[in-house]
């Protein structure tokens, strides 16, 4: 695939030290862009240029009316050269979030592909440290200029990358979380299961509560009953109960997490009984006061596998495992890690 390249002139190095890296806060050279106008037809070529302003007008839609999704996923160095990991599935997920949107789809080869190209030219952003990873971020954006209510027909998409390293600082240690009876991240019928900005937005509230009170990340419920776990801040969740992982059901409000489903299909693959259904935050609290939920965990892609020390209930703190890793959740990790830098065979055909 030909794409049009224009160089960045004053390009910085990668930084030296893998160590040191923290979560996107780093970019490299350059972006991949690509515009959309439904009455030119649709998407143009996509074209890399030097990383930089998006020259966004004050009237651009996306900054009113919040016509924004976009998607994460990683690149990892192995021994072999680089590696992709399911980057169909977002290109997919991010055209389910556009149709939430009204915003149009893109081809998922022909963004693969692309993409493809574009890490080609900026290989060198890829950290080598183990734990490291090239973090790629999609985002499709409303660049149509109006203020009158209305979906728009022009749109941006850009990728930059950004080398980055573990998302908490605890590594792969537990957390402790807090359940937020308070706010609510996404009602039945809303936008919940779609990856765009307003969520992120209107999750803010209860993180900084919940960063306040010394906790990393707000367990929400769902919004009618304020009685079933849905999903952690930056992730899907998941408890061991009597050594089987149980995750929320998708239902609309809870984000269709890559990293859940590959954790669903791990526990396949190792014999680890695993089912989706409701799980009352009742439960969760009773079973980890008798013993029987014996770990829980978060999945997502910045996070990969975060495993929970602590989770906090009105002002009382239940303690998971003596605030140890669990067992299951160390063995889905290494799975996970093991196919994602080469280490263990992609029995799955996960990496590109
Ligand atoms: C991801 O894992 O890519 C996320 O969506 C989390 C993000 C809030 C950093």
């Amino acid at each position: 695939m030909e794409i049009k390249l224009t160089e960045n002139q004053n390009p910085r190095h990668p930084p030296e030290d893998d160590s040191k890296l923290g979560f996107g806060n780093v970019f490299s050279n350059h972006m991949l862009i690509m515009e959309y106008d439904k009455d030119k037809g649709g998407w143009d070529p996509a074209e890399i240029k030097p990383y930089g302003q998006l020259g966004l007008e004050p009237a651009a839609a996306c900054l009113h009316y919040g016509q924004i999704v976009w998607e994460g996923m990683k690149c990892y160095r192995a021994k072999d050269g680089l590696r992709l990991f399911r980057p169909k599935e977002n290109f997919q997920r991010l055209n389910r979030s556009a149709e939430r949107m009204c915003m149009p789809s893109v081809d998922v080869e022909y963004m693969v592909g692309a993409l493809k190209e574009f890490l080609k030219i900026e290989k060198e952003w890829v950290p080598k440290l183990k734990g490291t990873s090239l973090y790629i971020r999609p985002c499709m954006v409303a660049h149509e200029t109006f203020l009158g209510l209305h979906k728009a027909d022009k749109y941006l998409l850009f990728i930059i990358l950004s080398p980055s390293g573990p998302y908490f600082k605890e590594g792969f240690n537990p957390i402790k979380i807090m359940v937020e009876d308070k706010y609510v991240r996404a009602a039945m019928g809303g936008t919940g299961e779609a990856k765009t900005a307003g969520n992120y937005a209107a999750s803010l509230k209860s993180a900084v509560e919940a960063k306040k009170k010394g906790f990393s990340q707000t367990l929400w419920l769902d919004s009618i009953e304020m009685k079933y776990v849905e999903e952690v801040g930056a992730m899907n969740i998941a408890f061991v109960i009597d050594n089987e992982v149980v995750t929320p059901e998708l239902d609309g409000t809870i984000l269709h997490g890559i990293t859940r489903k590959s954790v669903l299909e791990i526990c396949k693959k190792l014999g680890i009984k695993a089912s989706e259904r409701r799980i009352s935050i009742e439960e969760v609290i009773e079973r980890i006061e008798n013993k029987s939920l014996t770990e829980a965990f978060g999945m997502g892609t910045a996070a990969i596998i975060a495993p929970v020390g602590s989770i906090s209930y009105r002002d009382q703190e239940h303690i998971i495992n003596e605030f140890k890793v669990g067992l299951i959740a160390k063995q889905i990790y290494d799975e996970l890690i093991g196919i994602q830098y080469g280490e263990k065979e992609d029995i799955f055909n996960w990496i590109e």
